[in-house]
C-alpha cells in the first residue's frame, strides 16, 4: 500500500537487537511518552503510570528477569507500563477534579458519572479489575507503538519478562502499581537480523469479513 504511514508500519519490527550508543534525544522522548499520555482509556480513567527506567544497574538486573533478552539494557530507555492497583473512591475523586478543573465545569455536575464508575469497579473482583486494566495499558502500548513507527523510532513490545520480580525491584508495590507490559525502545543495531526477515502477517481475507 501506498501511503507514508503503513509504509512506516512495515518498516517496524520488535527489535532483538538495539544499538546501545544510539540514544533518542529529549525530544523524541517526550514524543514516544506524549503518545502514550493521549491514548484513550475506559471511561477516561488512566489508572496507568509510564515509568521510564534510564539506571543502568536496575536495567542489569531487569535483564535478570527478562531471560536475559539483550533489549532490557541495550535500547536508549526502557519504558515499563504499569496500571494502578486498588482503583477505588480517591483516585476516582481525583480523575473528577481533573474533568472539573480542564472542562471548568462545577464537581457535582459529575456526581452521576462519579457513582457509575465506583459502582462498575465494585462490580468487579479483583482479579476481573486487574484484566480490565490491563487492556488499557496495552492501548496504550499500541499507541506507543505507533508513534514510534511513525517517528522512525524503534521499540520492542516485551511480555518476556517476570511481572512480580520487576514489581520488587522497582519496588512498584509500594506506589500502588503493578507492571503489565514493557517496551525498550531506541534505535535497531546494524546487524540485528530481524531487520531483513519478511513480516509475516495473514492476507487481508482472513483478517477481515465485511458483512
Ligand atoms: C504483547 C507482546 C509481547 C511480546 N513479547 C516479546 C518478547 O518478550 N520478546 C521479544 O523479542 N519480542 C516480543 N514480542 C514481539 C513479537 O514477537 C512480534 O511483535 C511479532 O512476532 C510480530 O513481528 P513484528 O512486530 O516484528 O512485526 C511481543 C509482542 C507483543 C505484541
Amino acid at each position: 500500500m501506498n501511503n507514508e504511514y503503513i509504509k512506516k508500519l512495515e518498516w517496524r519490527y520488535a527489535v532483538k537487537k538495539f544499538d546501545p550508543a544510539k540514544k533518542l534525544s529529549e525530544a523524541q522522548l517526550s514524543l514516544v511518552l506524549e503518545a502514550g499520555r493521549l491514548a484513550p482509556s475506559s471511561r477516561g480513567l488512566q489508572a496507568w503510570k509510564i515509568l521510564v527506567v534510564k539506571n543502568p544497574e536496575l536495567r542489569a538486573q531487569l535483564r535478570n528477569a527478562s531471560w536475559n533478552q539483550s533489549q532490557i539494557t541495550d535500547a536508549s530507555h526502557l519504558l515499563v507500563l504499569c496500571a494502578k492497583k486498588d482503583i477505588g473512591e480517591e483516585f476516582v475523586g481525583h480523575y473528577m477534579e481533573t474533568i472539573a478543573h480542564e472542562r471548568g465545569v462545577a464537581p457535582e455536575t459529575l456526581d452521576e458519572f462519579r457513582k457509575s464508575i465506583l459502582h462498575g469497579l465494585s462490580a468487579q473482583s479483583e482479579e476481573e479489575k486487574k484484566e480490565w486494566m490491563a487492556r488499557q495499558v496495552y492501548i496504550m502500548l499500541g499507541f506507543i507503538l505507533s508513534a514510534c513507527a511513525e517517528n522512525d523510532i524503534d521499540a520492542c513490545p516485551m511480555e518476556g519478562f517476570d511481572s512480580k520480580k520487576f514489581d520488587e525491584i522497582l519496588g512498584l508495590s509500594r506506589e500502588g502499581l503493578e507492571s503489565c507490559v514493557i517496551c525498550p525502545i531506541g534505535f535497531r543495531s546494524d546487524d540485528d537480523s530481524f531487520a531483513s526477515l519478511k513480516k509475516v502477517r495473514f492476507p487481508k481475507e482472513e483478517i477481515v469479513k465485511e458483512i
